[in-house]
């Protein structure tokens, strides 16, 4: 176990943040012996128990986090059936998620190539729910293992047990209690290729690609993304650090008159009554002026406006201080309340 760890390298934001107390964990033995330790169980049972993996969707709003980290670390990829139409493979949940992605795709496997390059580990993937060009990470998901850090005990989530929305999982509403340390995915040896998200089939189109392979969408994506997002490990962001902005229709339709140009999509789950639109917030964030706005050491990336970056050398409070501007300014202008993507701690 360590005290005051620097949490510099652990969060693509970039802050240099101190942990009270830091443990790697790689096998259920390890979580079980930590389960002993008095500090971490003071900890538990104060709510300050923190369960870092990529640290890619993670935002501290100080500079000190008073409280245990637990840095998950399990590895290894296994498969664990195999028919004629598909493979169920358990992934650890320290496996790197874009080397996994890699890995499914040069195995010809179907349902992750849209999701290539996502930052993070592989435990993390299910807690929001991940998802990019037309895909979410649920869509391939069979069974998530977990272990309970008060009693020690397995438990194994099904499917449905994972109350998967969009960017949302029982795990991400429930809060701490237990380690994510493995992943079972379904994925298909034949499927159709998602090409329908943005400029997927135009991008393929244009290098002279009339009929894609799986390797080439995964191509595409990753390409498709190094154009728009900033490069982690070069520029400190979280991706998407606002969620969509889910409004009614009647909201949706007073926009629409204004700005005729509007993108949205219709919300998953939303039946006739309750019927509600998706706006992109990186649209209102952009006509309400922030794209490429940089004040010290934070900015708006010029490429996404739903990106915010750390240039380096600053404090989280700069990055909270600039989402509030954010917020009040697109709540005045369009009357939409716009929340974060990222966990805030
Ligand atoms: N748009 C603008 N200006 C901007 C940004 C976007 O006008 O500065 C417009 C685009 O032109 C497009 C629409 O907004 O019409 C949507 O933009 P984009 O396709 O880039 O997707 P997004 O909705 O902004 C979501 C995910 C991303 C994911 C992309 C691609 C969320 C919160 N974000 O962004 O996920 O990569 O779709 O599928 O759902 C992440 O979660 O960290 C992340 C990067």
């Amino acid at each position: 176990m360590e005290k005051n760890f620097s949490l510099l390298g652990l969060n693509t934001f970039g802050f240099d943040v101190k942990a009270k107390f830091f443990e790697k964990v790689q096998s259920l033995d390890d979580v079980r012996n930590l389960i002993g330790n008095q500090d971490f169980k003071d900890n538990l049972n104060k709510s300050r128990v923190l369960v870092l993996s990529g640290g890619s969707n993670i935002l501290f709003s100080s500079g000190f986090y008073d409280g245990f980290v637990v840095y998950p670390d399990f590895k290894g990829i296994e498969t664990l059936d195999e028919t004629a139409e598909q493979v169920k493979i358990r992934c650890y949940g320290g496996e790197v998620w874009k080397d996994f992605v890699d890995y499914t795709v040069s195995k010809n496997l179907y349902g992750l190539e849209n999701l290539a390059d996502i930052p993070g580990k592989v435990g993390a993937a299910p807690v929001q729910n991940i998802g990019a060009y037309g895909a979410e990470v649920k869509d391939t998901i069979c069974q998530v293992h977990t272990i309970d850090l008060f009693s020690g005990k397995v438990r194994v989530f099904s499917k449905e047990e994972c109350e998967f929305s969009y960017r949302n999982s029982i795990f991400k509403k429930s809060g701490v209690g237990s380690l994510i340390y493995a992943v079972d995915f379904i994925l298909k040896k034949h499927a159709e290729l998602k090409l329908d998200y943005g400029n997927i089939r135009n991008y393929l189109a244009s290098n002279g690609i009339t009929h894609p392979t799986l390797q080439d969408v995964a191509k595409t994506v990753k390409t498709i993304r190094a154009e728009k997002l900033p490069e982690v490990g070069v520029v400190g962001s979280v991706g998407s650090f606002f969620q969509n902005a889910i409004v009614s229709i009647e909201k949706y339709q007073e926009i629409k008159q204004l700005y005729p140009e509007v993108p949205s999509y219709p919300v998953e789950s939303s039946t006739a009554s309750t019927a509600m639109i998706k706006i992109p917030s990186g649209w209102l964030i952009d006509r309400a002026g922030w794209k490429g706005y940089r004040e010290n050491h934070v900015g708006v990336w010029d490429k996404q406006a739903l990106v915010l970056v750390h240039y380096g050398g600053g404090k989280p409070q700069e990055i909270l201080d600039l989402m509030h501007k954010i917020q009040a300014s697109v709540k005045t202008k369009f009357g939409i309340e716009i929340h974060p993507e990222v966990n805030i701690v």
